[in-house]
């Protein structure tokens, strides 16, 4: 059965396959000696209109766990499915339409076409989907102006900062209908001003439906998000926040504004307030002391990643 949410702003339909399931998958690199065991059988379910943060130390299996969940690598073992499809067994064809219809990635390293202006890069996945030409650079400029480079879309991307190409990537992921947004570190080269304002994106994409999944070092960014999963050597180890079912999400209350706007008092411990959902049980899911001071900080006051571990 599925049933509609009353909420307008949330479009979460209950009873829907999970825009994004894992089950039990392991990804095993190399064999013998040189074999590494990137992820140890993850589960993981993540909902429409969920926004999950992947938290966890440097080779703890985030980008593998992306990865994986893009079509761009298969498991070992174990089930991934996209709303409802396990890509297991796809066509690389089929799954390249996948891909560029039903999921927007952000890359670790952006992975910009350097020949392609910033507006070209973003069209493309549109039009290699068949929309017009026209119509591609229209949605294209304005994902671009939803991440503030509007301004940036003649230039090509050896022209602009690391900040100004990640946000273009950003605006790629988002370009379109994408049922599942992906996204490695989207604010590693970002001021905290500017990353602030790319999750505010990335959070509205949410509440308007979307499922997201992003990997992060910061915990002031995961604090936008539902719930945080931790990884440690290819396992999940501990998560906070609860899971979505239908009673949660029929009973949650309505999301903050798309434009981010939240003057309420909601209790929350991220400077400028996190979702709506958070409650106290999320008050710890620093990983480290490094995370609780940069929880603390204010934005705009720690420049450019500076809460990268990398
Ligand atoms: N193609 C590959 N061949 C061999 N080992 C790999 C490959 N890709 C990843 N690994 C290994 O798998 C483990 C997980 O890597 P992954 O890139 O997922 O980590 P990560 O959590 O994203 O780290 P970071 O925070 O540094 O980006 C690491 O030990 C890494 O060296
Ligand atoms: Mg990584």
């Amino acid at each position: 059965m599925t049933t509609a949410l009353t909420s307008p702003d949330a479009q979460v339909e209950v009873g829907r396959a999970p825009a994004l399931e894992l089950r039990g998958v392991h990804r095993e690199h190399g064999r013998g000696a040189s074999r590494v065991q990137a992820l140890r059988g993850v589960d993981l379910v993540v909902r429409a209109g969920e926004l999950v943060a992947v938290m966890g130390p440097s080779g703890s299996g985030k980008s593998t766990l992306l990865a994986l969940a893009g079509g761009l690598d298969a498991p070992t073992s174990g089930e991934v499915l996209v709303a409802g499809t396990t890509l297991s067994g796809q066509s690389p064809r089929a799954l390249a339409a996948l891909r560029r219809r039903a999921l927007g990635y952000v890359f670790q390293n952006l992975n910009l076409i350097p020949a392609l202006t910033a507006v070209e890069n973003v069209m493309l996945p549109r039009e290699l989907d068949g929309i017009s030409a026209r119509a591609a650079r229209r949605e294209a400029r304005a994902a671009l102006a939803e991440v503030g480079v509007a301004d940036l879309a003649d230039r090509f991307p050896d022209d602009m900062s690391g900040g100004q190409q990640q946000r273009v990537a950003i605006a790629r992921a988002l370009v379109g209908p994408r049922g599942l947004v992906l996204a490695d570190e989207p604010t590693g080269a970002l001021d905290s001003h500017t990353g602030e304002a790319v999750l505010r994106v990335l959070r509205a994409r949410c509440d308007a439906g979307s499922a997201g999944l992003l990997v992060t070092h910061e915990a002031r960014h995961a604090a936008w998000a539902d719930r945080v999963i931790f990884l440690r050597d290819g396992l999940v180890v501990d998560s906070t926040g609860t899971p979505a079912t239908p009673e949660s999400l029929l009973g949650a209350p309505a999301p903050f504004p798309a434009d981010g706007a939240r003057g309420d008092a909601t209790a929350s411990p991220a400077p400028d307030g996190p979702n709506p959902g958070w409650d106290e049980s999320r008050g710890s899911y620093e990983i480290d002391e490094s995370d609780e001071s940069e929880e603390s900080d204010e934005f705009g006051e720690s420049g450019e990643s500076g809460g990268s571990r990398r």
